[in-house]
């Protein structure tokens, strides 16, 4: 399965209302010092990037499967000292190179997490951290969840999305995160699902749905049958008319996003 968010590359950091504030909580959570050497991990167009260059002195790196994102995070950093590579989690390939991993919005997108955190733990030095944003469990998010649900029962797109197999990775509880860190050679400090609510209009709440999610509900890769232009014309109306509906009367969307936050050393 391919997963490439360079389709909506350009448009990401003005839809990704709901991974910055994460990206800076998750910054706090972590404490880089002023000389950290930092991996950006599924880094995106580089706007949590950009702000750890402005916390450590020490190298900063990219990286990301998506050729169109490193393309946005390169233009966009021009100057500031911070190197980008086109490469997955699953593909990193170095040994003690970094004393931070920071990885914000992207762990649920691995297609191979078990991998990915032994590379993690190969490429971080010995006391080194990792931090981890994600969206956590299988109801994600309960309104985008419902409002595919829409998409699952009607009649003009329910027989194609039966085809749907989602590419993403979770969890459900705070306890099987923990495991699964502390099998790859980690030591977990924290980690924590927390209910993330934000209100919305429901045009933001589409943006914020189309920054992300669409890398795998419209993702021909995600589908065992062939999906037209009319099935994702029509799943895109669906879903927005569920946010439309989901603001009720107040004219906002109370958007919920169940999010993982994990912090943990390497032993
Ligand atoms: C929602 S974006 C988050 C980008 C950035 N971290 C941020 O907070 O703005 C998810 C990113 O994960 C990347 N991604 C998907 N699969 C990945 C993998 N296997 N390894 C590393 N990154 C991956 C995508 O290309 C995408 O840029």
């Amino acid at each position: 399965m391919k997963i490439d968010f360079s389709t909506i590359a350009a448009r990401y950091e003005a839809h990704s209302l709901v991974q910055m504030p994460a990206a800076d909580l998750l910054l706090d959570l972590l404490e880089i010092g002023s000389a950290d050497d930092v991996l950006d991990l599924g880094c995106g167009s580089g706007k949590p990037t950009r702000k750890i260059r402005e916390i450590t002195r020490g190298k900063v790196v990219g990286i990301d499967p998506s050729e169109g994102m490193i393309k946005e995070a390169v233009e966009k950093s021009r100057g500031m000292g911070i190197s980008y590579e086109v490469g997955s989690a699953e593909e990193l390939d170095c040994e003690a190179c970094f004393d931070v991993i920071f990885c914000n919005s992207a762990f649920q997108w691995f297609s191979d997490p078990e991998r990915a955190l032994d590379n993690c733990s190969r490429a971080l030095r010995k006391g080194g951290k990792l931090g981890v944003q994600a969206p956590a469990k299988k109801v994600y998010s309960p309104n985008f969840v419902e409002a595919v649900q829409k998409v699952a029962e009607d009649p003009r797109t329910g027989e194609v999305f039966s085809h749907f197999k989602a590419p993403w990775f979770f969890l459900e509880t705070e306890a099987a995160y923990r495991e699964l860190f502390e099998k790859h050679g980690f030591r977990v400090l924290l980690a924590k699902i927390e209910s993330v609510k934000t209100a919305h209009t429901p045009e933001e709440v589409f943006d914020i749905f189309s920054g992300a999610a669409v890398a795998g509900y419209l993702n021909r890769d995600c589908y065992d049958s062939e999906i037209d232009a009319g099935y994702v014309e029509t799943f895109r109306e669906i879903v927005k008319e569920a946010f439309v509906r989901q603001a009720g009367g107040q004219g906002e969307v109370n958007l919920v996003f169940n999010r993982l936050f994990l912090v943990a050393f390497k032993e």
